[in-house]
This record gives structure tokens, C-alpha cells and sequence, in this order.
């Protein structure tokens, strides 16, 4: 499929059928998160793949309870990715200091995207969730206080198939040439 219409059919999947995935294709997802370019090929993520399906469950109970509980649909997810933030090398951390901006989001970003996009060309749906309970993921998965987990990828088959119009700003709203605005 065209790179551009993996990117129109791309959607949010927030209902999920309970067929699993295979740890041959999250593989290929991870190889595609693996080449993601990154600010001084820094490459400061760690993924942590949870599909064993009771801690899946035990986890999305924690994380997505409370003041979380609008994302509990993702617990229906037979997979969930916590992308654990890294330590940048010494040249990415120094440029971000100066220019004050994380490079370390972009480059996870830049990650998690190429991991969905190979997802949607699996026919995995997924979506990205921001709105979690970290340090409950943290102790779960004993990973240490000082990091950061910003981002969570539910993973797993679309319980529907359709195609959802992009609601986005216009090409000539979101760009300009030469110029700004
Ligand atoms: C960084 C980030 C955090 C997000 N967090 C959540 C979330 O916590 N819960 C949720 O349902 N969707 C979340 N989304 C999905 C967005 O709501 C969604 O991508 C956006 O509305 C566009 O819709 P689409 O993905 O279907 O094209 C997040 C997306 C991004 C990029």
C-alpha cells in the first residue's frame, strides 16, 4: 500500500476484537520503531512489549482507572507498548540544553509513528495514549522513579473496519511558502 494511504486509513482504533497479535508482527513493528531517525542517532527509547494477558489486564486496570478511566478502552487492547524514555548521548542532551527543546520527544515520536504505520500495514489498528497513570506502570513493570514513560500504544485488530475522514486544518492553514503565515 502507498505510504500516503497507510496514512489516510490510519485512525485511533479505540474498539478492538479479541483476536491477538502475533510476536511476529509486533516484531515488525519494532524493527520499523528501530530505524527511526533520531538527533545524533541518539535512539533514546526502550520499548516494553505487554502481552501477556494477565498482567495486560492487571496493568490496564491500574493505569487506566480514576481520573484515567476515559482510556480504559485500550485495556480491551490484546497489546500495550510503554515507551520508555532513554538517556540522550552527550551531543543530543547538550544541543537540546542550548536550544532549549527535547530532542528526545521528537525523536520518540518519530519512533512510535513508524511502529504504527507498520502496524496499519499489518492491518493492526492502534493508538497512541498520552493520559495514564505513570508511576502505577512504573511499578508494575519495576521500572525506576527517575524515568519517564510518556506514551502508551494500544495495539490490536480493529473491531470495525472503516475509514474515518481526517478532521485537519487545510494544507494552505498549516503551511506557507517562503514566508510564515
Ligand atoms: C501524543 C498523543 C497523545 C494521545 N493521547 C490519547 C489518549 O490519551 N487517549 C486517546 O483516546 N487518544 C489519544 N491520542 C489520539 C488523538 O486523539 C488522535 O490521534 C487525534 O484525535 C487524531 O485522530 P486520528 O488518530 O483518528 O487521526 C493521542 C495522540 C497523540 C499523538
Amino acid at each position: 500500500m502507498a505510504l500516503i494511504e497507510l496514512m489516510q486509513r490510519r485512525r485511533s482504533v479505540r474498539r478492538y476484537s479479541a483476536r491477538p497479535v502475533s510476536r511476529e508482527d509486533v516484531l515488525k513493528c519494532l524493527e520499523a520503531a528501530r530505524l527511526a531517525p533520531s538527533a545524533c542517532n541518539s535512539q533514546p527509547w526502550h520499548f516494553i512489549v505487554i502481552d501477556e494477558p494477565a498482567l495486560k489486564d492487571r496493568i490496564s486496570e491500574r493505569i487506566f482507572s480514576g481520573l484515567y478511566s476515559m482510556n480504559k478502552f485500550a485495556g480491551e487492547a490484546p497489546v500495550l507498548v510503554a515507551v520508555v524514555s532513554e538517556k540522550e548521548n552527550f551531543l543530543a542532551s547538550f544541543g537540546g540544553q542550548v536550544r532549549d527543546t527535547s530532542y528526545c520527544l521528537v525523536d520518540i515520536g518519530i519512533a512510535c509513528e513508524h511502529f504504527i504505520l507498520q502496524a496499519q500495514e499489518l492491518g493492526i489498528g492502534s493508538c497512541w495514549i498520552g493520559w495514564f497513570d505513570e508511576g502505577a506502570l512504573k511499578k508494575e513493570l519495576k521500572i525506576p522513579k527517575n524515568k519517564k514513560i510518556d506514551i502508551v500504544i494500544s495495539l490490536g485488530y480493529p473491531a470495525e473496519d472503516k475509514i474515518v475522514p481526517k478532521q485537519r486544518r487545510s494544507t494552505e492553514e498549516m503551511s506557507s511558502f517562503n514566508k510564515y503565515r
